[in-house]
């Protein structure tokens, strides 16, 4: 059985006083109404990461990730932060090439592969994005598109480090927009990022790796997208911003 992830991106969103009230507000959610070994990961602005570790604690059931990491290890690169700064502060998780990123700060698929080595030699868990736009889809040529994207990210990976990546496929047409993808598309690309990452790095490995779903989860959709056999939890973007949705959402995997 493969580990059940829900992690919430929060984008940039909240100030300080409202992160903390949301967190506050999970940590007694997750512990009232959350039951089975589903993983859970919030990923807050940079600003936020060191004070969130400590708000949680050691007890809190809830991990917490960064949304990105330079693909240098330190250096004059203004404004940017490393996986050895974050690996300082304790944190297990980084997202990393986000369709935003690429989109916004185009970031490439070089780059990304930069990333996710830098992230894995400091120990952190990379949560890998994969998604098309909306005309690559129209196009009919979305398999081909995240196939390439997880070849120029993860294919230089030797099978050992593959096993410590997580997968997040997020079409791009979905984010944010309240259009999700069905069941049957959400299947259909999981599990051809699957036979993919089969292809390359043997079924066993493939088996093991989470492959979380992106795009307008919400709490009345959760639970069918995470019934389907290759969609093993969530990325969440809004709806992790609201600590009823989420737990909500949390509680469907
Ligand atoms: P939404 O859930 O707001 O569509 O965002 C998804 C996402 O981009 C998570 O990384």
């Amino acid at each position: 059985m493969r580990q059940k992830i829900v992690a919430g991106n929060w984008k940039m969103n909240t100030t300080l006083q409202e992160a903390q009230s949301l967190t506050a507000e999970l940590i007694g959610m997750v512990a009232d109404e959350v039951q089975g070994d589903v993983k859970i990961i919030i990923c807050p602005p940079f600003p936020y990461l060191y004070g969130m570790k400590s708000q949680l604690g050691k007890a809190a059931r809830i991990e917490v990730g960064a949304q990105n990491c330079s693909e240098h290890a330190s250096g004059a690169y203004t404004g940017e932060v490393a996986a050895g700064m974050l690996k300082s502060l304790g944190i297990p998780y980084v997202i990393i090439g986000h369709s935003e990123r690429r989109q916004y700060f185009l970031e490439t698929g070089k780059q990304l592969a930069q990333k996710v080595d830098g992230a894995l030699a400091n120990g952190l868990k990379p949560i890998f994005c994969c998604g098309e736009p909306l005309e690559v889809r129209e196009a009919g040529d979305h398999e081909i598109l995240v196939k390439r994207q997880i070849e120029e990210g993860l294919f230089h990976l030797n099978t050992e480090a593959m096993k410590k990546i997580v997968v997040a496929y997020e079409p791009v047409w979905a984010i944010g927009t309240g259009k999700t993808a069905t069941t049957s598309q959400a299947q259909e690309m999981h599990s051809v990022i699957r036979k993919h990452l089969a292809d390359k790095f043997g079924a066993e490995t493939a088996e093991l790796v989470p492959i979380l779903y992106g795009g307008s989860v919400k709490p009345d959709n959760a639970q069918e997208l995470f019934s389907c056999a290759d969609v093993d939890g969530g990325l969440v973007g809004g709806a992790s911003l609201k600590s009823r949705d989420f737990v909500e959402i949390i509680k469907s995997a």
